[in-house]
Formats: C-alpha cells, structure tokens, sequence
C-alpha cells in the first residue's frame, strides 16, 4: 500500500535539481512575444489624456493593447463583473493596468511601457480600512450572524472585555510570479499555459474577454511556483492579456509579470480593523460576544464576500460564544483587490478569538491556557456555532491536553515566571493556542470534482483530475490513492498536467479540499475500471469476482495469478473499456446565506501549537525559542508531505504575525513592493527547536481513506507565536491590557512595551 506511508513529492527532485518546468522554462514556441503591462500612475482619478505614440514607435514593439483591442467584454472578475482587463477611463488604484506592450522581447517591451503618456484628473484616494469605514464606503452589504442579546448582556454585566485590534494584511509572495503563455490554434482557438488554482476560471475568463465559446479555449497546468491563493481568481487577467496580445497578433504571447508589478498589480490578504466587546463571569467563561470586522476589499469585489463570511465563520475558532453578533462590513479602497490567502480569511476571524481570551485572561489574572480551556465548545447545549451548525468531532480540548502535557507547559510556565521576575529588559511569553478550521467551499456548488483514468496496454496508467499541483503534493497523494486501488507500484502511475480538455468544469484547488474531492474522485474513476477488469477475470478463470484480489502488481484468485499488465492486455484483447471519468460532491453541506443557518463544513480540522518567545522590550526583536506543534491530519495519507505543509503553513503565519508589513502611502502607492522593503521569513526563521507531530485522530466522516486537509489549517498555528509576544509585553504590567496589533514588527512590539509601562 502507499496510502499513510511518507513518499517523497513526485517532483521533489526535480525541484531541487532546477529541471521541473515552470511556466516561463517551457520552450517557447517559435515567435514568441512578450507582454508587459503598463499601470495607472495614480490611485484614483480619470484618464485626461493617454499618448502612447511612442511606446508604439519604441524598438522591438510588434503591438500595443488598450481597451479597444478587446473584442468582446473587458472583464476578468470571478464573480461580479468588476475588474476590467484595462482601464476604460476611470482609475481605481496605483499600478492598475491601463494598456500593455507586445514585444519581440520581455527587455524590450518593458523599455517601451515607460515612453506612455498617461495624463489624469486625480482624486483623493480611499486608501485603508479606517478612510472607508468614515466614508461609508461599503463595497457590498454588511453580513451578520446573532444568537440572542449580547449587547444588552454586555451592558448589564460586572465582568467586561474591549478592544480595537487592527490585523495586517498580506503578500502572497509565490516564488513564480502571475504568468500565462497563450498559443493560438487553428481555427480561432487558443491553449493557454497558466500559472492558476483555477484553470476553468482561467478558461472561462479568456472566452469572456475574446467573445469565444468556452469548448475554444484550453487551459493547461502542469504546476505552480506556489499559488496560497493569490491564483485563485487573480491569475485569469494575466492569461487574458496574453490571449489577447496572441489574438490581436496571430502569434504565442507571454505575460510574466515582474516583481515590482506582481506586488502592485495584484491583491493581496484582507487587513482588518475589529471592535469588540465581551462578557465573562468570574472563571472567565464568556456569556456574550459582540463583535465587529471591518475588511479592506480593495477597489473590487473579487472574492471579497466568501472570504469576509469565513472571517465570520472563524471568529468563534474553537470556543463557544453563548450569546453573540458577528458583524462585517466590506469596505472599497482604491487599492489592489484583495483576494484569497491562505485560510481565506479564517485566520483574522481566529486571530480575534485569541486576543479575546487573552483580554480575559488579563482581566482576570488567570493562565490564559486555562481561560481557552473554560471556552471550549463542549458538548449539548455548548456546541453550536454562531451559524447554527453543531460541532459534532470536537477534539480541541484532548489535543490541548496532550500538547500542555507534551510541550510542558505548566513548568515552563512556572520558569517563565521566575525568569521574568529576575529579568528587567529581557521578557519571555508562553502561549498555546488551538485551531479548529472549517472545511469546504462555503459557496457550496464548488464543493465537486472530476478525475479521469486511463488503463493502457502495458498496464501504465494515465492519471487526471481537476485539482492542480502548487507545491502542496496534491498530485503525489492521488496517485497513492490511484496505485492503491489497483494494488500497484506507483511507479506505474503517470501523473500529468492539470487540463480543461480532460476534467471539465472544475472548481478552484482551494479551500484544502484538493485531495478530498479530487482523490475521491480519482479514487471513483480507477474503482471502475478495476471492477471492470475483476469481472472480466473472474469470468475468464470460471470463478466468483468476489475473489479477486489487486495486490503487489498481481491480480489474483486463490492459486490462479497474472500480473496486473498481463491482465490489462488480456482485458484489451477482449475488448473491455479501459478509461472512467470520476466524479464528487461533498455530502452532508448545506448553507442558506440569508437565514445564516446550515451545516457549511464536511468537518472542522483542528490543531494546537505552544510558542515561547523572548522580546528584548529596549528594541522590539524577539526570538522564537521553541514551538511545538500537534495537528489533526485525520489519518495522514503521507506524513511526509502533511509534515511539510504543517511546517510550511506554520512558518507562513509567523511571517503573517510578526514580520511581514503592507505599507500603502496617503496617495494609494504601495511602498513595500519587492523584498527590499518587504520581509518574509526564511530557513533562518524557522524555530530552531521545533517539534512537529501528528494528533492520532482519523476522520469520523467518510473522507479519502479517513484522511483531513491540511493545505490550510497550519498557517494559524502561528497564532500562538502572536500571543506569546503579548504574553512577554503583559509581563512588563500584569494586569494591564497589552496593545499590541498584528503585525507583531520590532516596532510594534517596541510601541506596545512603551504603552503597558506607560512610557509611550
Ligand atoms: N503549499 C504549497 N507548497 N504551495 C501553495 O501554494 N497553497 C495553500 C495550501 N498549501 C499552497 C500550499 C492553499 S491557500 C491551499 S487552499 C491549499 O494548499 C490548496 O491545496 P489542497 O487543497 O490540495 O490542500
Ligand atoms: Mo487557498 S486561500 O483556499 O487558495
């Protein structure tokens, strides 16, 4: 079997080694040219005058592309109809493509971009949260979810809670940029290589954009440079521009967007600035929560509504909130539009609860582990969501237990203490922290998936399905699945490219739900033709196809036994169908958006990772000084790749928390636009004692082999990091309320060390 063992990704050599393809290493089909956009120079205003003479005279510029040169409808939204591939007249932020070059070259089309002539009439620009919220500016309807009377509990209650919290928004810095080759067929048609989660979007999108039916269009993706969501919805404007630059051209076109671009011209995670308020009793335990989440959209809707509802989906995390009102307001800014990351919004929702239970904690003067464990939600009346769905695996609090017991937390805590005591500028903290993730899309039709299998002649298999590979070893979980079904090596799976041509109508690889639905899929597909292949055995042999077994590259029947490639030719011979598509839809989910009721999620995945840290409260820096992690993985299909992705995700949301910084200037500019201004973490971020293991919990419903996602759900184990940083500024005057935002940055840590002793 190769399901549940650690196999190794299957390009993971090939990675290393430089030799897997990225989209800009496939070998350019004879002419080429090369597409470079050019953005608006201001946030918000109107195009007054646009001369672009002389970027068309600029050497090596075989084209020009505006808005006129699109033959059907500028739009490459995924949803609303409000992100044109061009700037008709009216600007909506800094850098948004107003035209693009098409050039012999990339050097010489981006040479060319700057000869543009763009005069405007400016506006004041909306730039962040606090502007729109003063300008009412809601890009869409607020949403809520309420139980009860929170507000009149909170004012009538002795024990209370407030705060306001900004949560920094964030880059998803992919190592492979936004890029799309398009090559024009015959007939009209094109095939487009993109870099994208989503390549029916992708496809829908280029057809939308050149007034072609969607059966002209094929997206092929064999893999991405990481994607975190940034391709979910934001790759399709970059194919479209290179389909347009081959249409208007009759020759292949590439868009690879530079860096500095990729950062201007593309959204980004959602900031938020959230107000609350809270009541408890004397142990701590809330009895109402009242709530407000005010997110930055950016100048369009994008994914803005799902990813605002999951914000509200995750601002209970794992505890349960008597009586409540979860509020969102979705503001317009003229800035990129915001889009999906990793989590989708979830983990500003969680980052919420947490800083919540520390302000009881704080309160109350009791362990803040304790205040999480008096919040848990528990079981008959204490565990129902805010959304009215009731949590039916909960293992948040038996996971804690076993990570307070494992990671030693109660004497580190006592060590912490004496060493803080001891200690006048150097303040250590401790925080462990649980995860419960929501899993499925909450826009419920996406929640399917298609495979197709093919069985050849020499017993070789063709595998495809609808989920695309970004580095989170996708591809290498399936084929597990697939081998396994046949009972064969995996060595005789061929794993290909994500295409529209073989898997149509696909849903995004997002939402971890990738191996889910796609592995159940994959898994359906080779089911079929295996039973195909059972009966016709079983029939050849003269025995019942009940006997039959696929195991070790055999089929076999008591005594009598062939290898699988000697079955599959006889099965060839007497002419037995040899490919299945296969196909899912989650079961159990239901959501009414407008009643906010439903059962939105298969299941909750969980977690719980313990920090320590030391802050040095004359300058702001911190170290990580251990971490400890236990996650609930179901059963692992391949620790190997869910170690990977725990640690990944875990070392993303400490980059999230405590080091990466969105800066946009009062004019709308982004000023943190490439790594020089921009720090993520690198190998030397991660904690040097790091302790990662697997909570032995194997899914109560009927997933892939009793398997959870893991795509997302790590990244909010850095929570805990967040909050031990608190917990060291809260040494510094216990009692008092630590004002510490996220990001966590030396200098944030620096001003909120100078506000609990008074000193800012
Ligand atoms: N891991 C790597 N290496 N690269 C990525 O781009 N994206 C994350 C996560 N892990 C990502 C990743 C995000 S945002 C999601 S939704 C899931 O992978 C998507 O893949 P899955 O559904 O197969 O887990
Ligand atoms: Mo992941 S944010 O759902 O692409």
């Amino acid at each position: 079997r190769h399901v549940r063992k650690p196999i190794r990704h299957d390009a993971a050599d090939r990675h290393v080694q430089g030799n897997a393809p990225y989209i800009d290493d496939i070998l350019e089909p004879e002419g080429t040219l090369h597409v470079v956009p050019g953005g608006a120079p201001v946030a918000h205003g109107r195009i007054t005058r646009l001369d672009l003479s002389a970027v068309r005279a600029a050497p090596g510029v075989v084209a020009v592309l505006t808005v006129s040169d699109i033959p059907a409808k500028n739009d490459v939204s995924p949803v609303a109809g409000d992100d044109p591939l061009f700037v008709e007249t009216s600007i909506e932020f800094h850098g948004q493509p107003v035209f693009a070059v098409v050039a012999e070259t990339r050097d010489a089309a981006r040479r060319a971009v700057r000869r543009a002539v763009i005069e405007t009439a400016e506006d004041k620009p909306l730039v962040d949260v606090a502007d729109a919220l003063k300008a009412d500016a809601d890009i869409m309807p607020p949403y809520a979810f309420r139980r009860g009377e929170p507000e009149a509990v909170i004012a009538a209650a002795p024990a209370t809670v407030a705060g306001t919290l900004r949560i920094g928004g964030q880059e998803h810095f992919y190592l492979e940029g936004q890029v799309a080759l398009a090559v024009p067929g015959e007939d009209g048609t094109l095939t487009i290589h993109s870099s994208t989660q989503h390549p029916s979007e992708v496809q829908h999108v280029v057809a939308r954009v050149l007034g072609l039916a969607d059966a002209a269009v094929e997206v092929v993706v064999r893999r991405m440079g990481g994607g975190f969501g940034g391709k979910e919805s934001q790759a399709s404007g970059w194919a479209a521009m290179a389909a347009l630059a081959a249409k208007v051209t009759g020759r292949p076109a590439k868009v690879r967007l530079d860096r500095d671009d990729d950062f201007a011209m593309t959204g980004k995670r959602h900031d938020f600035l959230v107000t609350y308020r809270a009541a408890h009793d004397a142990d701590g335990r809330i009895e109402a929560v009242d709530v407000a989440f005010a997110g930055r959209c950016g100048y369009s809707h994008d994914l803005s509504s799902s990813i605002n509802d999951r914000t509200m989906f995750h601002a209970d995390n794992a505890y349960f909130y008597p009586q409540v009102h979860i509020a969102s307001r979705r503001l317009k800014t003229h800035t990129v539009s915001n889009t999906a990351f990793r989590g989708f919004g979830g983990p500003q929702g969680m980052v919420f609860a947490e800083r919540l239970m520390d302000d009881i904690a704080w309160a109350t003067g009791r362990d803040p582990l304790d205040i999480r464990y008096a919040n848990l939600y528990g079981t008959s009346e204490r565990n129902i969501t805010p959304y009215g769905m009731t949590v039916e695996d909960n293992v948040a609090e038996a996971l804690m237990r076993q990570l307070e017991a494992s990671s030693d937390y109660r004497a580190r805590r006592q060590e912490i203490t004496a060493f803080n005591a001891g200690s006048r500028f150097l303040k250590k903290g401790l925080s462990l922290t649980p995860v419960k993730f929501g899993i499925s899309f909450t826009t419920t039709f996406l929640n399917q998936a298609g495979a197709l299998v093919h069985v050849y002649q020499d017993g070789s298999v063709h595998l495809n399905h609808g989920g695309t590979e970004m580095g989170q070893g996708l591809f290498v979980k399936v084929a597990q699945i697939v081998a396994d079904e046949f009972g064969i090596g995996l060595d005789r799976v061929r794993i290909t490219a994500t295409h529209t041509g073989k898997v149509p109508n696909t849903s995004p690889t997002a939402a971890s739900s990738g191996t889910d639905m796609n592995g159940m899929a994959a898994k359906k597909a080779a089911a079929e033709i295996r039973e195909r292949l059972a009966e016709f055995i079983a029939r050849d042999w003269q025995v019942p196809v009940a006997s039959i077994v696929f195991r070790d590259d055999r089929v076999s029947s008591g005594e009598m036994s062939l290898s699988f490639p000697e079955v599959v030719k006889k099965a060839y011979l007497a002419r037995t169908h040899l490919s299945a598509a296969g196909f899912y839809a989650t079961p159990k989910i239901t959501w009414d958006r407008p009643k906010a009721t439903g059962r939105p999620f298969f299941y909750f995945a969980y977690g719980a990772s313990c920090s320590e840290v030391t802050i040095d409260t004359l300058t702001g820096e911190f170290t990580l000084d251990r971490v400890d992690i236990l996650h609930d993985a179901g059963r692992s299909l391949n620790p190997a790749i869910d170690i990977g992705q725990i640690e990944g995700g875990f070392v993303q949301g400490l980059g999230w928390l405590t080091m990466e910084e969105l800066v946009f200037d009062a004019k709308g500019r982004l000023r943190t636009h490439a790594p020089s201004t921009y720090k993520i973490p690198t190998a030397r971020d991660v904690p040097a004692d790091f302790r990662v293991a697997f909570f032995d919990n194997p899914n109560r419903e009927d997933t892939v082999h009793r398997s959870k996602a893991i795509g997302e759900p790590p990244l909010m184990l850095a929570n805990s990091v967040w909050c031990a940083i608190a917990d060291a500024v809260h040494a510094l005057a216990p009692g008092k309320a630590v004002a510490l935002d996220a990001p966590a940055t030396p200098e944030a840590i620096l001003r909120a060390c100078m506000a609990q002793t008074g000193s800012a």
